[in-house]
């Protein structure tokens, strides 16, 4: 986590760093800080704890000017998020400052030692460790910056990307990565660096994404370079950014994540255009059809994620085991990674990640990768380091997302997912024309789908209002909406802070139903389909333990209706298309909850939106 910018160039740096951190916000905000180095080669370092408005009060009577600098966005690892452990962080000499995103895992040792050399620590961080230890190097070798950034880079353990000044150079930011993400934008003598392209997307198109082990060396006054670790120049891949800078706007909704639920009939249209013909007879996925023996020939398919994009792997497990015929594992990221798991050379494995830099996962994809399977990626974030790292993969196209509980990310997975899942059972011959076309027909049909429950939005806050002070929900779901149950549960605990448990609804009479009681409100889906009766008995279950019930079910319900406490209606469609619809009132009522509990919906508390450490 952690947002990290950096700007050099002939404009003042300091509105364009307090805007990139803005920008950057979703990804951590226990505290935030910058240096800058003035004309006059002073080193103004200012940070506070709390968000960057914090920051701004705080420096509006400082000296903030100067055309080179670093920002950072904290989500604390080592140390309390308070104003000595925010970065940037310098040496004890005052001479270089650092930003950094990642863990420095062998950060004890080397502070032992620099003690040992008399130097002392103010903050509990592994950062100020990182910083001093440059320092050190640069001092006792008598070399330059990067020089010192190299040495000391090849004696760290850990994940890291970094951005370095020196108070005595106010020509040139050192930057380096390693498993945390660095991209930098190459401007007309200016240049940005940022955690992601979200800072630097109005200012430049042409963008370079640094690899593992690269460190860039960004001098106003001489070529740009990028070297690696063992000293080797690398080739500079220029990228060109396509980014809609009114994406990153809330445009005039109150809370980003309002807007991107609202967005999805929108988002939903973009993930499947040019992919299903406007007759619905046909879906083309390039990453699949350019493998499609490894698809027709897949012995498993693996998905590993976190969080939502986990609940959308399972989803995936449904789909492809019932219409492809391949078997499926859904693994956690970070419990398949640090397993033996088995894994073979005709395996699939389904990365899914919206950031594509979730720590977890691109260690996953990594393990997999040394195992020979193939690695296939659905990622939002075009550029990022997993889809960097798969072998192929289908983007979910559903713009920057930037509230930190993911909607529209989680629809755009699940459309993906569908759209394979439809492509490989046609390629394998398991699927009739009739329900091949009308489950594609179904997607398109969707945006219209959604826009319909959107205009409910008033009817669920509703809902929302006679709720909020429950302090334990369960969510139920059966089949396909199992996933969907636990994604609701997800969304209600990240923003509310209410306690939520998501639950197949058959497996509650094993446990979980024991805390039904009249204080423990149940939203159970119930919408069409092939266990729609069995579901009905599991909502009777509850009622007769004087439980309430709020139901999700298909328009024209006459029987759920009558047992549930409270009902909100979704249009009808394929069973395995209903995850898409049924979310959809789940992301709003954990939205209308939190609002009424007045919690801080887009950042909340403890959370950061991308987990770039483990
Ligand atoms: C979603 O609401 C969460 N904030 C979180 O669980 C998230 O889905 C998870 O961290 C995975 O992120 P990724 O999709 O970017 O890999
Ligand atoms: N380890 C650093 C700290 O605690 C950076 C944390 C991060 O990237 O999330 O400040």
């Amino acid at each position: 986590m952690c947002g990290i910018v950096g700007y050099i160039g002939k404009q003042d740096a300091y509105p364009i760093l307090i805007k990139g951190l803005h920008r950057l916000e979703y990804r951590g905000y226990d505290s935030a800080g910058v240096a800058l180095i003035s004309a006059d080669g002073k080193l103004n370092v200012y940070k506070t704890k709390g968000k960057v408005a914090e920051l701004e009060r705080f420096a509006a009577d400082k000296d903030t000017s100067g055309t080179i600098g670093i920002a950072h966005t904290r989500w604390a690892t080592h140390g309390e998020p308070n104003d000595v452990n925010a970065h940037p962080h310098y040496s004890q000499n005052g001479r270089i400052a650092l930003i950094h995103n990642g863990i420095i895992e062998n950060y004890g040792v080397l502070k032992q030692m620099l003690i040992g050399k008399g130097y002392t620590f103010r903050s509990e961080t592994d950062t100020e460790v990182l910083v001093q230890f440059i320092d050190y190097l640069r001092t006792t070798n008598n070399c330059s910056l990067f020089e010192a950034v190299q040495a000391a880079l090849n004696q760290v353990i850990g994940a890291y990307a970094i951005a370095v000044l020196d108070r005595d150079n106010k020509d040139e930011i050192i930057a380096a990565r390693k498993s945390s993400p660095l991209v930098i934008g190459i401007g007309d003598g200016e240049y940005f660096l940022a955690s992601d392209a979200t800072p630097i997307a109005e200012y430049v198109k042409d963008v370079v994404y640094l690899n593992d082990g690269e460190i860039a060396i960004i001098n106003r006054n001489k070529p740009f370079r990028i070297v690696n670790l063992n000293n080797i120049e690398s080739k500079i891949d220029i990228c060109k950014l396509e980014m809609n800078i009114s994406e990153l706007e809330k445009g005039g909704y109150p809370h980003f994540m309002l807007k991107e639920i609202f967005e999805q009939p929108r988002t939903i249209t973009d993930c499947i255009r040019g992919r299903i013909n406007v007759e619905g007879t046909d879906v083309i996925l390039s990453g699949i059809l350019d493998h499609k023996e490894r698809f027709l020939n897949a012995r498993r398919i693996i998905c590993v994620a976190c969080g939502t994009s986990w609940h959308a792997g399972m989803i995936g497990e449904y789909l492809f085991e019932d219409l492809c015929g391949i078997e499926v594992k859904v693994e956690y990221a970070s419990e398949f990674r640090y397993r033996n798991p088995v894994v073979h050379p005709d395996d699939i494995v389904l990365a899914i990640s919206q950031s594509g830099e979730t720590a977890d996962t691109l260690a996953a994809v990594e393990l997999a990768k040394s195992r020979g399977a193939f690695i296939y990626g659905i990622c939002n974030v075009v550029g990022s380091s997993i889809a960097r790292a798969t072998d192929s993969g289908t983007y979910i196209h559903v713009g920057p997302e930037i509230g930190v509980a993911s909607t529209k990310a989680f629809t755009g997975q699940v459309t993906v997912l569908v759209m394979m899942a439809m492509m490989i059972a046609r390629l394998k011959g398991r699927i009739d024309t009739e329900r091949y076309e009308s489950v594609l027909r179904g997607l398109l049909a969707m945006p219209e789908k959604i826009k319909e429950i959107l205009s409910q939005a008033d009817r669920i806050k509703e809902v929302a209002a006679i709720y909020t002070y429950a302090r334990n929900f369960l969510y139920l779901g059966r089949g396909c909406n199992y996933p969907t149950a636990m994604e609701g549960a997800l969304k209600l605990k990240e923003i509310s802070y209410i306690h939520a448990e998501g639950c197949p609804a058959a497996e509650m009479k094993h446990g979980t139903i024991a805390l039904i009681d009249h204080e423990m409100p149940t939203v159970v889906i119930a919408t069409n389909g092939s266990i729609y009766e069995k579901t009905i008995s599991n909502i009777q279950e509850i009622k007769a333990r004087g439980g309430k019930v709020i139901a999700v079910v298909t328009e024209g319900d006459t029987i759920v209706s009558h047992m549930a406490d409270h009902c909100i209606w979704v249009p009808e469609t394929d069973e395995y298309l209903t995850p898409l619809l049924s979310s959809i009132p789940l992301q709003l009522f954990a939205y209308y909850i939190a609002v009424n509990k007045g919690r801080d919906v887009d950042q909340p508390r403890n959370l950061a939106k991308s987990v770039t450490v483990e």
